[in-house]
């Protein structure tokens, strides 16, 4: 799961997606990252940590840390939420498989609408609600489709 800061957006889809692995019982490996590094060794923002918290979920052990080359390498799935993520991570790929790993989150549910996960970082804790709401259905979608 990649945003750009890796404090609001990603760490929650993170969490969301772990929590609801466990609770099924399923077997994935999920991380999270961000572009910009600016954030590194950072727990997740407070209001992404209340927002799961509300919904019975604690993203607390996580941290911030920038996406490396190596996950281009490791990881079978790569979500972003925005299509500026979108573009900075596919900058990092090296080949046509590795870029077809990056997919807009929200395409799981609106395939190639290409929605934005938006950035709550300068606004309220209604935008944090409204990013767990979203990230809460596309998770629904990817255990559907990749996980089951
Ligand atoms: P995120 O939100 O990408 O959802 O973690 C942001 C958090 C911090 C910054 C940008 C976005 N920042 O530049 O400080």
């Amino acid at each position: 799961m990649v945003c750009l800061g890796n404090i609001c957006r990603s760490p929650l889809a993170h969490g969301i997606l772990q929590h609801k692995v466990d609770q099924r019982g399923l077997k994935a490996i999920i991380d999270s990252a961000g572009t910009n590094g600016l954030h590194d060794g950072e727990y997740p923002d407070s209001r992404s940590m209340e927002i799961a918290l509300i919904n019975g979920i604690d993203i607390s052990y996580q941290r911030s840390r920038q996406i490396k080359r190596r996950d281009i390498e490791y990881f079978d799935l790569i979500y972003v939420m925005d299509s500026s993520n979108y573009n900075n991570v596919l900058n990092m790929t090296e080949s046509e498989a590795e870029a077809q790993k990056v997919i807009m989150i929200m395409n799981e549910l609106e395939s190639g609408k290409n929605i934005n996960v938006p950035d709550p970082y300068y606004g309220g804790e209604e935008g944090f609600k409204n990013v767990f709401e979203m990230l809460d259905k596309a998770t629904d979608l990817i255990i559907e489709k990749h996980l089951s």
